[in-house]
Protein backbone atom coordinates (compact mmCIF):
# COMPACT_ATOMS: atom_id res chain seq x y z
CA UNK A 1 0.00 0.00 0.00
CA UNK A 2 1.69 3.28 -1.35
CA UNK A 3 1.40 5.94 1.37
CA UNK A 4 -1.22 7.66 -0.05
CA UNK A 5 -3.93 4.92 0.24
CA UNK A 6 -2.30 4.60 4.08
CA UNK A 7 -3.39 7.86 4.60
CA UNK A 8 -6.43 7.66 2.56
CA UNK A 9 -7.61 4.81 4.87
CA UNK A 10 -7.35 7.44 8.17
CA UNK A 11 -9.75 9.26 6.56
CA UNK A 12 -12.12 6.66 8.28
CA UNK A 13 -15.95 8.29 7.18
CA UNK A 14 -17.39 12.13 7.26
CA UNK A 15 -18.52 12.99 10.54
CA UNK A 16 -20.23 15.77 9.41
CA UNK A 17 -21.91 15.32 5.94
CA UNK A 18 -20.97 18.48 4.25
CA UNK A 19 -17.56 18.13 4.70
CA UNK A 20 -15.37 16.84 2.72
CA UNK A 21 -12.31 15.65 5.24
CA UNK A 22 -10.77 12.63 2.37
CA UNK A 23 -10.78 15.63 0.23
CA UNK A 24 -9.80 17.99 2.38
CA UNK A 25 -6.26 15.48 3.46
CA UNK A 26 -5.17 15.41 -0.27
CA UNK A 27 -4.46 18.78 0.03
CA UNK A 28 -2.00 18.59 2.63
CA UNK A 29 0.91 16.61 1.52
CA UNK A 30 2.19 15.86 4.77
CA UNK A 31 -0.49 13.27 5.73
CA UNK A 32 0.87 11.34 3.24
CA UNK A 33 3.74 10.22 4.47
CA UNK A 34 5.04 7.30 7.61
CA UNK A 35 6.23 7.74 11.06
CA UNK A 36 7.78 4.45 12.10
CA UNK A 37 6.05 2.37 9.38
CA UNK A 38 3.04 3.77 10.17
CA UNK A 39 0.41 6.42 8.44
CA UNK A 40 0.95 9.88 9.86
CA UNK A 41 -1.19 10.55 13.02
CA UNK A 42 -0.94 14.25 13.45
CA UNK A 43 -2.69 15.32 16.87
CA UNK A 44 -0.34 17.99 17.38
CA UNK A 45 -2.12 21.25 15.56
CA UNK A 46 -1.78 22.91 18.73
CA UNK A 47 1.55 23.43 18.61
CA UNK A 48 1.78 24.07 15.02
CA UNK A 49 -0.56 23.13 11.75
CA UNK A 50 0.13 21.49 9.01
CA UNK A 51 0.17 23.35 5.61
CA UNK A 52 -2.16 22.79 2.43
CA UNK A 53 -0.77 22.77 -0.94
CA UNK A 54 -2.15 26.33 -1.47
CA UNK A 55 0.19 27.43 0.89
CA UNK A 56 3.13 25.99 -0.21
CA UNK A 57 3.17 26.74 -3.86
CA UNK A 58 1.82 30.55 -2.60
CA UNK A 59 5.27 31.17 -0.98
CA UNK A 60 7.25 28.96 -3.96
CA UNK A 61 5.51 31.23 -6.76
CA UNK A 62 6.93 34.36 -4.89
CA UNK A 63 9.99 32.85 -4.47
CA UNK A 64 10.91 31.68 -7.58
CA UNK A 65 9.04 34.32 -9.46
CA UNK A 66 7.98 37.76 -7.89
CA UNK A 67 10.59 38.16 -4.91
CA UNK A 68 12.49 41.00 -3.84
CA UNK A 69 11.40 43.68 -1.17
CA UNK A 70 8.68 45.78 -0.44
CA UNK A 71 7.85 49.46 0.49
CA UNK A 72 11.30 50.27 -0.98
CA UNK A 73 11.53 49.49 -4.53
CA UNK A 74 10.63 51.93 -7.55
CA UNK A 75 10.69 48.86 -9.99
CA UNK A 76 8.07 46.83 -10.94
CA UNK A 77 8.70 43.48 -8.85
CA UNK A 78 8.56 45.96 -6.01
CA UNK A 79 5.89 47.64 -6.27
CA UNK A 80 3.79 44.25 -7.47
CA UNK A 81 4.87 42.59 -4.28
CA UNK A 82 4.29 45.05 -2.39
CA UNK A 83 0.57 45.46 -3.21
CA UNK A 84 0.36 41.51 -2.62
CA UNK A 85 1.67 42.18 0.43
CA UNK A 86 -0.23 45.08 1.55
CA UNK A 87 -3.55 43.39 0.21
CA UNK A 88 -2.63 40.22 2.52
CA UNK A 89 -3.05 43.57 5.62
CA UNK A 90 -6.47 43.59 3.57
CA UNK A 91 -7.56 39.89 3.92
CA UNK A 92 -6.41 39.78 7.66
CA UNK A 93 -8.95 42.50 8.10
CA UNK A 94 -11.39 41.01 6.18
CA UNK A 95 -10.85 37.50 8.31
CA UNK A 96 -11.36 39.64 11.49
CA UNK A 97 -13.73 41.83 10.76
CA UNK A 98 -11.62 44.83 11.88
CA UNK A 99 -12.92 48.25 10.17
CA UNK A 100 -9.47 48.69 8.58
CA UNK A 101 -6.18 47.38 7.10
CA UNK A 102 -4.54 50.24 9.41
CA UNK A 103 -5.64 48.30 12.06
CA UNK A 104 -3.46 45.01 11.30
CA UNK A 105 -0.04 45.45 12.15
CA UNK A 106 2.37 42.36 11.17
CA UNK A 107 4.42 41.10 13.86
CA UNK A 108 6.59 37.83 14.02
CA UNK A 109 4.06 35.60 15.91
CA UNK A 110 1.33 36.15 18.85
CA UNK A 111 4.87 36.24 21.65
CA UNK A 112 5.97 39.58 19.62
CA UNK A 113 2.14 41.10 19.71
CA UNK A 114 2.13 40.73 23.29
CA UNK A 115 5.32 42.16 23.85
CA UNK A 116 4.44 45.03 21.90
CA UNK A 117 1.25 46.10 23.39
CA UNK A 118 3.28 45.21 26.93
CA UNK A 119 6.31 47.18 25.89
CA UNK A 120 4.28 50.18 23.91
CA UNK A 121 0.98 50.78 25.55
CA UNK A 122 2.17 49.00 28.86
CA UNK A 123 5.19 51.76 29.55
CA UNK A 124 3.29 54.53 28.10
CA UNK A 125 -0.58 54.04 29.82
CA UNK A 126 0.67 51.94 32.77
CA UNK A 127 2.35 53.20 36.00
CA UNK A 128 3.53 51.09 39.31
CA UNK A 129 0.56 49.97 41.39
CA UNK A 130 -1.40 49.38 38.26
CA UNK A 131 -3.09 45.51 37.90
CA UNK A 132 -2.99 43.65 35.13
CA UNK A 133 -5.07 40.82 35.05
CA UNK A 134 -4.89 37.28 33.34
CA UNK A 135 -6.33 33.87 33.96
CA UNK A 136 -5.37 30.50 35.72
CA UNK A 137 -4.85 29.59 32.10
CA UNK A 138 -2.48 31.67 29.84
CA UNK A 139 0.50 30.34 27.72
CA UNK A 140 3.65 31.59 29.00
CA UNK A 141 3.79 34.28 26.42
CA UNK A 142 0.72 35.99 28.12
CA UNK A 143 2.67 36.21 31.40
CA UNK A 144 6.02 36.83 31.37
CA UNK A 145 5.58 40.03 28.96
CA UNK A 146 3.80 40.99 31.55
CA UNK A 147 6.13 40.11 34.31
CA UNK A 148 9.02 42.03 32.73
CA UNK A 149 6.59 44.89 32.74
CA UNK A 150 6.22 44.12 36.90
CA UNK A 151 9.90 44.35 37.36
CA UNK A 152 10.81 47.60 34.99
CA UNK A 153 7.92 49.62 36.29
CA UNK A 154 6.50 47.49 39.49
CA UNK A 155 2.74 47.13 37.83
CA UNK A 156 0.83 44.43 39.56
CA UNK A 157 -0.14 40.85 37.74
CA UNK A 158 -3.75 39.83 38.89
CA UNK A 159 -4.46 35.84 38.45
CA UNK A 160 -8.50 35.28 37.31
CA UNK A 161 -9.50 32.10 38.81
CA UNK A 162 -10.80 28.83 36.99
CA UNK A 163 -12.55 26.16 38.19
CA UNK A 164 -11.45 22.37 38.22
CA UNK A 165 -13.25 22.15 35.03
CA UNK A 166 -11.23 24.48 33.19
CA UNK A 167 -14.18 27.13 32.68
CA UNK A 168 -13.20 30.63 33.89
CA UNK A 169 -14.50 31.69 37.26
CA UNK A 170 -16.61 34.83 35.90
CA UNK A 171 -17.77 36.09 39.42
CA UNK A 172 -13.84 36.32 40.99
CA UNK A 173 -12.85 37.74 37.81
CA UNK A 174 -15.40 40.65 38.04
CA UNK A 175 -14.19 41.28 41.47
CA UNK A 176 -10.84 41.21 40.15
CA UNK A 177 -11.34 44.33 38.01
CA UNK A 178 -12.03 46.26 40.56
CA UNK A 179 -9.33 48.27 42.32
CA UNK A 180 -6.02 49.00 39.99
CA UNK A 181 -6.90 46.62 37.30
CA UNK A 182 -5.87 48.98 34.57
CA UNK A 183 -5.80 46.16 31.70
CA UNK A 184 -7.13 42.80 30.98
CA UNK A 185 -4.80 40.51 29.16
CA UNK A 186 -6.15 37.10 28.13
CA UNK A 187 -6.43 33.91 26.62
CA UNK A 188 -9.54 33.71 24.08
CA UNK A 189 -8.83 29.76 23.65
CA UNK A 190 -6.60 27.41 26.56
CA UNK A 191 -3.90 25.89 24.50
CA UNK A 192 -4.21 23.44 27.44
CA UNK A 193 -7.70 22.87 28.25
CA UNK A 194 -9.39 23.85 24.98
CA UNK A 195 -11.23 25.87 27.12
CA UNK A 196 -13.27 29.02 25.30
CA UNK A 197 -13.51 31.63 27.69
CA UNK A 198 -16.81 33.82 27.25
CA UNK A 199 -14.80 37.05 25.44
CA UNK A 200 -17.93 38.80 25.19
CA UNK A 201 -19.01 38.88 28.59
CA UNK A 202 -15.07 39.46 30.05
CA UNK A 203 -15.39 42.39 27.79
CA UNK A 204 -17.93 43.82 28.63
CA UNK A 205 -17.76 43.77 31.94
CA UNK A 206 -13.90 45.35 32.07
CA UNK A 207 -15.33 47.94 29.70
CA UNK A 208 -18.00 49.01 31.92
CA UNK A 209 -14.99 49.45 34.26
CA UNK A 210 -13.16 51.29 31.63
CA UNK A 211 -10.53 48.65 30.83
CA UNK A 212 -9.50 47.64 27.83
CA UNK A 213 -8.85 44.16 26.82
CA UNK A 214 -6.46 41.89 25.17
CA UNK A 215 -7.40 38.53 23.71
CA UNK A 216 -4.59 35.68 22.93
CA UNK A 217 -6.68 34.01 20.07
CA UNK A 218 -3.50 32.03 19.11
CA UNK A 219 -5.79 29.06 19.44
CA UNK A 220 -9.22 30.32 18.86
CA UNK A 221 -8.42 31.78 15.52
CA UNK A 222 -8.56 28.60 14.44
CA UNK A 223 -10.96 26.76 16.09
CA UNK A 224 -13.81 29.51 15.67
CA UNK A 225 -15.26 32.77 14.19
CA UNK A 226 -13.48 36.16 15.06
CA UNK A 227 -15.09 39.39 14.81
CA UNK A 228 -13.22 42.07 16.24
CA UNK A 229 -16.14 44.27 15.89
CA UNK A 230 -18.97 42.00 17.37
CA UNK A 231 -16.25 41.24 20.10
CA UNK A 232 -15.50 45.22 20.84
CA UNK A 233 -12.27 44.00 21.55
CA UNK A 234 -9.46 46.43 22.19
CA UNK A 235 -6.18 44.29 21.06
CA UNK A 236 -6.27 40.95 19.61
CA UNK A 237 -3.33 38.87 18.33
CA UNK A 238 -2.71 35.31 16.77
CA UNK A 239 0.38 33.49 14.64
CA UNK A 240 0.14 32.04 10.90
CA UNK A 241 1.76 29.19 11.89
CA UNK A 242 -1.13 27.45 13.77
CA UNK A 243 -4.00 28.52 11.05
CA UNK A 244 -2.30 26.48 8.50
CA UNK A 245 -0.23 28.95 7.96
CA UNK A 246 4.22 29.54 7.85
CA UNK A 247 6.05 30.44 11.11
CA UNK A 248 7.64 33.63 11.79
CA UNK A 249 4.34 36.04 11.01
CA UNK A 250 1.94 36.49 13.32
CA UNK A 251 -0.97 39.70 13.99
CA UNK A 252 -1.74 42.56 16.02
CA UNK A 253 -5.18 43.83 15.61
CA UNK A 254 -5.79 46.60 17.72
CA UNK A 255 -8.63 49.63 18.11
CA UNK A 256 -7.70 52.53 15.56
CA UNK A 257 -7.54 55.00 18.67
CA UNK A 258 -5.12 52.96 21.17
CA UNK A 259 -2.59 52.04 18.43
CA UNK A 260 -2.58 56.20 17.43
CA UNK A 261 -1.33 57.01 20.95
CA UNK A 262 1.23 54.47 21.13
CA UNK A 263 4.45 55.13 21.11
CA UNK A 264 7.03 52.71 18.42
CA UNK A 265 8.06 49.23 19.41
CA UNK A 266 11.06 48.92 17.30
CA UNK A 267 12.82 51.45 15.70
CA UNK A 268 14.17 51.67 12.18
CA UNK A 269 13.61 51.46 8.56
CA UNK A 270 10.05 51.24 7.16
CA UNK A 271 8.35 52.74 10.66
CA UNK A 272 9.93 56.30 10.50
CA UNK A 273 8.48 59.06 8.67
CA UNK A 274 11.98 61.32 8.85
CA UNK A 275 15.37 60.66 10.32
CA UNK A 276 17.56 63.47 10.91
CA UNK A 277 20.91 63.23 13.73
CA UNK A 278 19.13 65.58 16.37
CA UNK A 279 15.00 64.23 15.74
CA UNK A 280 12.97 61.11 14.22
CA UNK A 281 9.18 61.34 13.16
CA UNK A 282 7.64 57.80 13.04
CA UNK A 283 4.97 56.63 10.45
CA UNK A 284 0.63 56.48 11.31
CA UNK A 285 0.49 52.99 12.21
CA UNK A 286 0.56 50.18 11.46
CA UNK A 287 3.77 51.00 10.08
CA UNK A 288 5.22 53.10 13.48
CA UNK A 289 4.75 49.22 14.91
CA UNK A 290 6.68 47.55 12.02
CA UNK A 291 10.60 47.92 11.52
CA UNK A 292 12.44 46.18 9.27
CA UNK A 293 12.44 44.23 6.19
CA UNK A 294 8.81 42.32 7.06
CA UNK A 295 7.97 38.94 6.56
CA UNK A 296 7.29 39.15 2.88
CA UNK A 297 6.87 35.55 2.07
CA UNK A 298 5.34 34.52 5.22
CA UNK A 299 2.62 37.16 4.64
CA UNK A 300 1.80 35.88 1.47
CA UNK A 301 1.42 32.17 3.01
CA UNK A 302 -0.70 33.57 5.73
CA UNK A 303 -2.69 35.42 3.11
CA UNK A 304 -3.02 31.88 1.34
CA UNK A 305 -3.63 30.30 4.80
CA UNK A 306 -6.87 32.66 5.41
CA UNK A 307 -7.97 32.09 1.80
CA UNK A 308 -8.26 27.80 2.13
CA UNK A 309 -9.65 28.20 5.16
CA UNK A 310 -12.57 31.15 4.69
CA UNK A 311 -13.08 28.95 1.24
CA UNK A 312 -13.75 25.78 2.89
CA UNK A 313 -15.26 28.00 5.50
CA UNK A 314 -15.20 28.20 9.43
CA UNK A 315 -18.78 26.89 10.24
CA UNK A 316 -17.98 23.47 8.36
CA UNK A 317 -14.31 23.40 10.26
CA UNK A 318 -15.68 23.97 13.56
CA UNK A 319 -18.85 21.32 12.96
CA UNK A 320 -16.35 18.93 11.69
CA UNK A 321 -13.75 19.54 15.10
CA UNK A 322 -17.11 19.55 17.87
CA UNK A 323 -17.90 16.05 16.61
CA UNK A 324 -14.13 14.81 16.40
CA UNK A 325 -13.94 16.42 20.19
CA UNK A 326 -16.98 14.57 20.98
CA UNK A 327 -15.87 11.10 19.51
CA UNK A 328 -12.54 11.51 21.22
CA UNK A 329 -13.66 12.52 24.61
CA UNK A 330 -15.82 9.32 23.86
CA UNK A 331 -13.68 6.88 23.34
CA UNK A 332 -11.21 8.12 25.79
CA UNK A 333 -13.16 7.93 28.47
CA UNK A 334 -14.22 4.22 27.59
CA UNK A 335 -10.66 3.19 28.47
CA UNK A 336 -11.34 3.97 31.70
CA UNK A 337 -7.95 4.89 32.84
CA UNK A 338 -7.50 8.21 31.27
CA UNK A 339 -8.00 11.29 33.55
CA UNK A 340 -9.18 14.32 31.31
CA UNK A 341 -8.39 18.14 31.71
CA UNK A 342 -9.91 20.40 30.35
CA UNK A 343 -13.84 19.64 30.48
CA UNK A 344 -15.45 22.86 29.77
CA UNK A 345 -18.89 22.86 28.23
CA UNK A 346 -17.40 25.35 25.54
CA UNK A 347 -14.03 24.30 24.39
CA UNK A 348 -12.01 23.67 21.38
CA UNK A 349 -10.81 20.04 20.08
CA UNK A 350 -7.54 19.54 22.13
CA UNK A 351 -7.73 16.86 25.39
CA UNK A 352 -5.06 16.85 27.49
CA UNK A 353 -4.68 13.86 29.54
CA UNK A 354 -2.53 11.38 31.83
CA UNK A 355 -3.09 7.61 31.92
CA UNK A 356 -3.10 6.94 35.63
CA UNK A 357 -0.49 5.42 36.97
CA UNK A 358 1.93 6.18 33.52
CA UNK A 359 4.00 8.50 33.13
CA UNK A 360 2.74 11.06 30.30
CA UNK A 361 6.58 10.44 28.16
CA UNK A 362 5.99 6.64 28.53
CA UNK A 363 2.36 7.50 26.59
CA UNK A 364 3.85 9.74 24.34
CA UNK A 365 6.68 7.49 23.50
CA UNK A 366 4.09 4.73 22.91
CA UNK A 367 2.09 6.98 20.76
CA UNK A 368 4.85 7.97 18.74
CA UNK A 369 6.10 4.63 17.64
CA UNK A 370 2.41 4.18 16.41
CA UNK A 371 2.54 7.56 14.35
CA UNK A 372 0.62 9.41 16.82
CA UNK A 373 2.00 12.65 17.11
CA UNK A 374 1.61 14.12 20.48
CA UNK A 375 3.07 17.50 22.79
CA UNK A 376 3.93 16.05 25.96
CA UNK A 377 5.39 17.96 28.93
CA UNK A 378 4.03 21.70 30.57
CA UNK A 379 2.91 23.00 27.38
CA UNK A 380 4.25 26.57 27.29
CA UNK A 381 1.92 26.79 30.87
CA UNK A 382 3.95 25.86 33.85
CA UNK A 383 1.52 27.64 36.23
CA UNK A 384 -1.59 26.10 34.86
CA UNK A 385 0.13 22.43 35.58
CA UNK A 386 0.80 23.85 39.28
CA UNK A 387 -2.85 24.50 39.19
CA UNK A 388 -3.58 21.37 37.64
CA UNK A 389 -1.61 19.06 40.43
CA UNK A 390 0.33 17.55 37.39
CA UNK A 391 4.11 17.54 36.55
CA UNK A 392 2.56 17.59 32.67
CA UNK A 393 0.39 15.97 30.53
CA UNK A 394 -0.06 14.29 27.12
CA UNK A 395 -2.10 16.63 24.44
CA UNK A 396 -3.81 15.56 21.04
CA UNK A 397 -4.62 19.30 19.78
CA UNK A 398 -6.86 18.14 16.67
CA UNK A 399 -7.01 19.82 13.44
CA UNK A 400 -9.82 19.98 9.93
CA UNK A 401 -7.88 17.13 8.71
CA UNK A 402 -8.14 14.68 11.76
CA UNK A 403 -10.43 12.16 11.39
CA UNK A 404 -12.38 9.73 14.05
CA UNK A 405 -9.88 6.82 12.07
CA UNK A 406 -6.97 8.47 13.59
CA UNK A 407 -8.56 8.55 17.02
CA UNK A 408 -8.84 4.85 16.68
CA UNK A 409 -5.07 4.58 16.17
CA UNK A 410 -4.47 6.51 19.37
CA UNK A 411 -7.10 4.82 21.71
CA UNK A 412 -5.34 1.56 20.06
CA UNK A 413 -1.59 3.17 21.12
CA UNK A 414 -3.34 4.00 24.20
CA UNK A 415 -4.31 0.31 25.17
CA UNK A 416 -0.53 -0.80 24.30
CA UNK A 417 0.57 1.85 26.44
CA UNK A 418 -1.94 0.40 29.13
CA UNK A 419 -0.25 -3.21 28.55
CA UNK A 420 3.87 -1.73 28.44
CA UNK A 421 3.64 0.50 31.43
CA UNK A 422 0.04 -0.32 33.28
N1 LIG B 1 1.90 27.45 21.95
C1 LIG B 1 2.14 26.22 21.26
C2 LIG B 1 1.52 25.06 21.97
O1 LIG B 1 0.61 25.24 22.72
C3 LIG B 1 3.57 26.02 20.97
O2 LIG B 1 1.93 23.95 21.78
Amino acid sequence: MNDMNQSANLAGHNVEGAFDVARIRQDFPILGRQIHGKPLVYFDSGASAQKPRAVIDAMTAVLENEYTNVHRGAHYLSQTLTDRYEGVRGTIARFLNAPSEEQIIITRNTTEAINLVAATYGRRFLNKGDGVLISDMEHHANIVPWQLLRDEIGIELKIAPIDDRGVLDLDAYAALLDGNTKLVAMTHCSNVLGTHVPAKEIIGLAHERGIPVLLDGSQSVVHSRIDVQDLDVDFFVFTGHKLYGPTAIGVLYGKAELLAKMPPYQGGGDMIASVTYEKTTYEEPPYRFEAGTPPIVEAIGLGAAIDYVTAIGMDKIMAHEKALLAYATEQLAALGDIRLFGTAPEKAAILSFVQEGIHPFDTAATLDRAGVAVRVGQHCAEPLMARLGVDGTVRASLAMYNTTAEIDVMIEALERARTLFG
